[in-house]
């Protein structure tokens, strides 16, 4: 037996369903063999009344899958408006500017979408990048400044990332770094490297430009 009361009163009614019989339920008195539903009829006819699909999922959810579903919706509008609104500030960058604010975020959102998953959150590379895998190749190397990075020119760094690391490589050997250039605008890239380089410690920075004087050389 149900004895909630219900807060619209009237509006719910009860039903009562006979319990089917069946030879092992005793059953003596009435109330033992009958068992009461309570069906909100208004609730009911309010759900199968929209015409909307996304309306009628919504109300088919409870309050906390409900809260986690807009809470999932809004963060992807977010993402996807924040990547929109930078990109159309950065679109022109043709080189990487570690303090152009704008140029930094939008390549911090790209990257944690096409380069953490290999590269790392914090761009810390994978772990045991200092060593070769037995098969050839090596894990994706920190981005952070870490390791030789700071060997390589801006332009090689966008190279790399527009080509991947193969064409670099020597013949023979296996770059497991991918191409961006399907993907990725040549703006994109650059601000990128721009955000790579935004965390670079300033140690690094100097011997970036250090090797690059070298070379001019
Ligand atoms: C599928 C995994 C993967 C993804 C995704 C990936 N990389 Fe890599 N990346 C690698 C690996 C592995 C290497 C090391 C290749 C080697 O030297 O053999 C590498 C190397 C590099 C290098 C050269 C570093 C150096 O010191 O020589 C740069 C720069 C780089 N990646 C940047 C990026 C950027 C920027 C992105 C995102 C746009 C990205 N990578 C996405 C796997 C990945």
């Amino acid at each position: 037996m149900l004895h909630s009361r219900s807060r619209r009163g009237d509006r719910r009614r009860k039903r009562r369903m006979p319990v089917p019989h069946s030879g092992r339920i005793p059953g003596s008195r009435r109330s033992d063999r009958e068992i009461t539903v309570e069906i909100d009829d208004q609730e009911e006819a309010e759900r199968a009344r929209s015409s909307f699909p996304i309306v009628r999922f919504l109300n088919r959810l409870g309050p906390k899958e409900r809260f986690l579903t807009f809470a999932v919706f809004f963060a992807l509008l977010i993402t996807v408006f924040s990547i929109y609104y930078e990109r159309s500030v950065a679109e022109n960058d043709v080189a990487a500017d570690r303090n152009n604010e704008a140029q930094v975020a939008l390549g911090g959102s790209l990257y944690r979408a096409n380069c953490a998953f290999c590269h790392g959150d914090a761009l810390e590379g994978k772990t045991g990048w200092n060593k070769d895998y037995p098969v050839g190749g090596r894990p994706a190397l920190p981005l952070n400044g870490d390791g030789a990075i700071s060997r390589l020119s801006d332009q090689d760094i966008f190279e790399v990332v527009k080509f991947g690391g193969q064409p670099f490589s020597p013949s023979g050997y296996k770059n497991d770094m991918p191409g961006f250039e399907m993907q990725l605008s040549d703006a994109d890239m650059w601000a990128i490297v721009a955000h790579m380089k935004s965390i670079w410690p300033e140690a690094v920075i100097e011997s970036q430009s250090a090797m690059m004087e070298k070379r001019d050389n």
